[in-house]
């Protein structure tokens, strides 16, 4: 087991996950206007199973997709980091920038503040040469974070997601990415 790191800016901890986040994070996960560009709002189970598999890349990694704490405002807002995807695709294998904040948290910049030093994180301990990200083409508040981040969108590079049915209205999905600075 690696120890996790743990990352801050001026306003954001991206710290390790506690039990007791669990809670918030089933409630932002059950909530259908987060969940809008993803299949369906997850079950308590389902969300408590997605915090064993970032548990389970910390413990592999030291890093991963870290909980979100606002000091002073907020313990949980939900998370904003690093993941390893697993579905193939032309790109694969990668590592992505992601983030999922509680709705009460949103328009505030958290995601680009502790996705700017997720990136850093990745390209500078790390050494990784490129990290990507990924969304439905609708998903424009998580395409604005990417594009704040500097991120750059090439329309060749767009993808039918593999684990989506093609008709599904969250099929198509735009592929961003950072290159080390
Ligand atoms: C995507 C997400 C993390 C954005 O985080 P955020 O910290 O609110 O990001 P920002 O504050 O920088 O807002 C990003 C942009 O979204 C738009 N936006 C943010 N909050 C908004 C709100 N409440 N209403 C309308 N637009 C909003 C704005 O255009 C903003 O860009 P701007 O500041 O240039 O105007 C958040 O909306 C979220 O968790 N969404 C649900 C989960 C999700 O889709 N995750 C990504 C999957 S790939």
């Amino acid at each position: 087991m690696v120890e996790a790191v743990e990352l801050r800016t001026d306003r954001v901890v991206l710290r390790a996950w506690r039990e007791s986040d669990r809670e918030p994070y089933a409630a932002l996960n059950a909530d259908p206007i987060v969940m809008e560009h993803f299949p369906a709002p997850l079950t308590r189970q389902e969300s408590d199973d997605h915090v064993d598999r970032i548990l389970a890349a910390f413990d592999e990694h030291g890093w991963g997709l870290w909980a979100a704490e606002v000091p002073g405002v907020a313990e949980f807002i939900g998370f904003i980091g690093l993941a390893i995807p697993r579905f193939e695709a032309s790109f694969m294998p990668c590592v992505e920038v992601g983030w999922r904040l509680a709705r009460s948290a949103w328009g505030r910049g958290y995601a680009p503040e502790g996705g700017a030093e997720a990136l850093r994180f990745a390209f500078g301990e790390l050494g990784l040469e490129e990290v990507l990200s990924f969304t439905a083409v609708q998903n424009v508040k998580s395409r604005r974070v990417m594009e704040k981040l500097g991120m750059t969108h090439d329309p060749a590079d767009d993808f039918d997601h593999p684990s989506l049915p093609l008709d599904s209205p969250i099929n198509r999905h735009v592929l961003y990415r950072a290159r080390r600075p």
